[in-house]
């Protein structure tokens, strides 16, 4: 019996060649898999036909929107996800996604292998297969870029050779992944860290500098997830895609960093995620004025070291999922409205409301009606700073003795 490989299909050069290559190489039957993450760009039949005439067996096109916006992008959100308090894990959400419909497409066919388009050099290699690993432990991932030395110049020769209905030369120069949460873009002039991104690395927001009028936008949540904009109830998919266009014409989102690559290697990228950032801005807010002071400071660790986890290719383990009950349990009360101004590349918070809030005015406030009792605050001073005084008599008892 021929033996099948479920490859994860873009559509771009390299996975176009690796059909060809794969069944080359291996003798075995490949199945394209193109997963819609909301990366826009080509239809999905187009992709489809793509795959076909590039001599895959079969070919199966999936629209996981939905499914990206509320079991990957929602949880991001609730952990308040920014690795290096900066990246909110675009593309790191977006691969423990199309590995699950690896996984399932691969059993259901009785495939033995799986293939990605990575190189050796990033995570996302290390995304697909600790998450395959995780789902379909016995089914064997081969990488051709990777593993079998298929190197640019060769997927090129390859693709001419072989008539391959592939337009080579409209390449970008930059490595571009998309997605509803973001994109992420790199290589070309941006590996010259000095060097400052040209106008068409930007895809997704519209240049922040434009001068546009603000805009103002309230959205509401229950325990912790969007639920509306502006009043009107929509679901996570609707709700991100909405943002991104009104955020993304405020040229909001952009970010320019330096990278530690769980590789090793440090890299320079460069992500856009309007919506996302938009979304983290007011979720965070209105955190502050319902999360309980211990509940925050801890919540702070947790959603590093989720990230973290998440980054580093761990969706699938224990620890990342026992940090998502944690981040659930924690949500329970984040119920409320942010209202905030979109201007020149910022989301800016306004206000907050909110039937669960922690903030109470009748103690917070400085004018008549002060509920907080100050006479309870002396004692309190008193016991709180004694264990420093203590330590500083004795400090300075010392000092006294070998003088
Ligand atoms: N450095 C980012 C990450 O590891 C983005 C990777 C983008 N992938 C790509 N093929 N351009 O999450």
């Amino acid at each position: 019996m021929t033996e099948k490989v479920v490859l994860a299909y873009s559509g771009g050069l390299d996975t176009s060649v690796a059909i060809g290559w794969i069944a080359e190489q291996t003798g075995a039957q490949v199945i394209a898999l193109a997963v819609d993450v909301g990366q826009g760009g080509e239809d999905l039949d187009t992709v489809r036909e793509r795959a076909l005439a590039c001599g895959a067996a079969s070919a199966e096109v999936i629209d996981a929107r939905a499914e990206f916006a509320a079991d990957f992008c929602m949880p991001a959100l609730l952990a308040n996800a920014l690795y290096m308090d900066r990246y909110p894990l675009v593309s790191a959400l977006s691969r423990p996604l199309i590995v699950k419909h690896l996984a399932r497409v691969a059993i259901e066919s009785g495939a033995s292998m799986v293939a990605h388009g990575c190189t050796g050099k990033g995570n996302d290699q290390v995304r697909f297969e600790v998450g395959l690993a995780a789902l379909a432990p016995d089914v064997v991932c081969t990488a051709p870029v990777r593993d079998s030395d298929m190197t640019r110049d060769k997927a090129i020769a390859f693709a001419a050779e072989k008539e391959l209905p592939i337009n080579v030369t409209s390449r970008s120069p930059y490595s571009i992944d998309q997605n509803l949460w973001g994109r992420s873009c790199e290589t070309g002039h941006l590996e010259d860290i000095w060097e400052a991104p040209h106008d068409d690395v930007w895809g997704y927001t519209d240049d922040p500098a434009a001068g546009k009028p603000a805009q103002e936008i309230t959205i509401s949540f229950e325990a912790g997830l969007p639920v509306a904009l502006d009043g009107a109830p929509m679901s996570p998919l609707a709700m991100i895609s909405e943002l991104n266009a009104l955020a993304g014409a405020h040229g909001i989102g952009r970010i320019d960093m330096v990278e530690d690559r769980l590789v090793g290697i440090k890299s320079r990228e460069i992500y856009e995620a309007p919506g996302a950032m938009t979304l983290i801005a007011a979720h965070s807010e209105l955190e502050s004025v319902c999360l309980e002071r211990d509940l925050a400071r801890f919540k702070r660790q947790v959603e590093q070291r989720w990230t973290e986890l998440v980054y580093d290719g761990l969706w699938y383990s224990p620890l990342k999922q026992a940090l998502d009950a944690f981040l659930t349990q924690a949500s329970g009360h984040v119920t409320g409205d942010v209202r905030l101004r979109l201007q020149g590349g910022r989301a800016v918070v306004t206000g907050r409301r909110s039937p669960a809030a922690l903030y109470d005015y009748e103690l917070a406030t400085y004018d008549s009606g002060d509920m907080f009792d100050q006479s309870l605050a002396k004692g309190f001073v008193e016991l709180w700073g004694l264990p420093s005084k203590i330590a500083a008599d004795r400090d300075r008892r010392a000092a006294a003795h070998s003088a």
